[in-house]
């Protein structure tokens, strides 16, 4: 394939390219969230087995004021930023504390899907009309490096979710140099984490009995086949997470159940799978409280305070840029 074709092709394209002619095999766990994954993605955290939502939501709940404590004792107005914000449901509950006791700021939500961002504001001009929303649609690091609510506000930037975990560890300090630069001394960062705990809890997670994340990483493979023309066969594939108590690594994988060609049109190209052989799909890292504190210090942020479920298995941390 020439290098003119590819420059032409699209980002998932390329991407694929790229994954599927490494070894092993990989596809970045972005392409996960199209329509039928940001559906997906909803089902999963409504599921019995995946703790991290409920558990975020319930750091949230019992702990709002006092993990807004510091923000609105400055009592100046400020920017609230959050990277990935998704729909925004764990947010709202900041949202309406920050409503309830008249604190001045805007909201700026961020994220790589424009339809997400899109369904986000209707909801909020709905549930909070006087809200000022201004929605970016960007990756993580693009928009920390154009900084567009800079306004020589404070800005508490909100990065929940666990979505840090989705990064292996030299790409996570990467994004947090990212945030270092993408913020001024003072500013406040609250970051949620899924912390170790027993390794059969986190495998559960990703492993549901009704098969919804099976379904989720599955559609990878459906969505190569709607977008770039491949012959992708799923039956022919198997979800496979493992996870790994050492590092804190919880990976998905799609093993190919035998041998196989996939030929993908767009690509004007064949694949061919070995039996048994993985493509690796997505990382899930885990961390202890020490790795975090450890984390703050290398990027450049004060450990401020910790905020835990009452089982610790999530949390949310206070970082202060110093
Ligand atoms: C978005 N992210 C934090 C989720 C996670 O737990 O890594 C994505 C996910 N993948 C499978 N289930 C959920």
């Amino acid at each position: 394939m020439s290098a003119k074709k590819n420059l032409d092709l699209g980002s998932f394209a390329q991407d694929v390219l790229l994954g599927l002619s490494s070894k092993p095999k990989s596809i970045p766990s972005k392409y996960f969230y199209d329509a039928t994954g940001d559906k997906l993605f909803q089902e999963i955290m409504a599921m019995p087995e995946y703790y991290l939502t409920r558990k975020e939501f319930e750091i949230l709940e019992n702990q709002h004021e006092a993990i807004l404590e510091k923000i609105l004792s400055k009592k100046e107005p400020f920017n609230l930023v959050e990277l990935g914000a998704g729909d925004g449901l764990k947010t709202k509950i900041l949202l309406r504390h920050l409503d309830k006791v008249g604190a001045e700021y805007t909201y700026f939500p961020i994220d790589f899907s424009g339809t997400v961002l899109a369904e986000l504001k209707e909801s909020l001009a709905d549930e909070l009309p006087n809200l000022e929303v201004k929605t970016i649609e960007d990756t993580y690091r693009g928009s920390l490096l154009k900084r567009e609510w800079e306004n020589g506000r404070p800005s508490f930037i909100l990065f929940l979710g666990g979505n840090i975990g989705n990064f292996p560890l030299k790409e996570a300090h990467d994004v947090l140099d990212h945030l270092r630069i993408g913020t001024v001394f003072g500013d406040e960062v609250l970051l949620g984490f899924d912390l170790k705990k027993n390794p059969q809890t986190i495998l559960d997670a990703y492993h549901d009995k009704d098969g919804v994340t099976r379904e989720f990483n599955l559609n990878l493979l459906r969505r190569m086949n709607r977008e770039l023309g491949a012959n992708f066969v799923l039956e022919n594939f198997m979800h496979w997470p493992s996870y790994n108590p050492v590092n804190g690594e919880c990976r998905s994988h799609l093993v190919s159940l035998k041998n196989q060609n996939v030929d993908i049109l767009d690509l004007n190209q064949a694949f061919e799978f070995e039996a048994h052989e993985p493509i690796f799909t997505e990382i899930s890292k885990k961390y202890s409280l020490s790795e975090i504190k450890k984390l703050a210090q290398r990027s450049g942020f004060e450990l401020k305070e910790s905020f835990l479920d009452q089982d610790r298995y999530f949390a949310d941390v206070l970082w202060e840029r110093i």
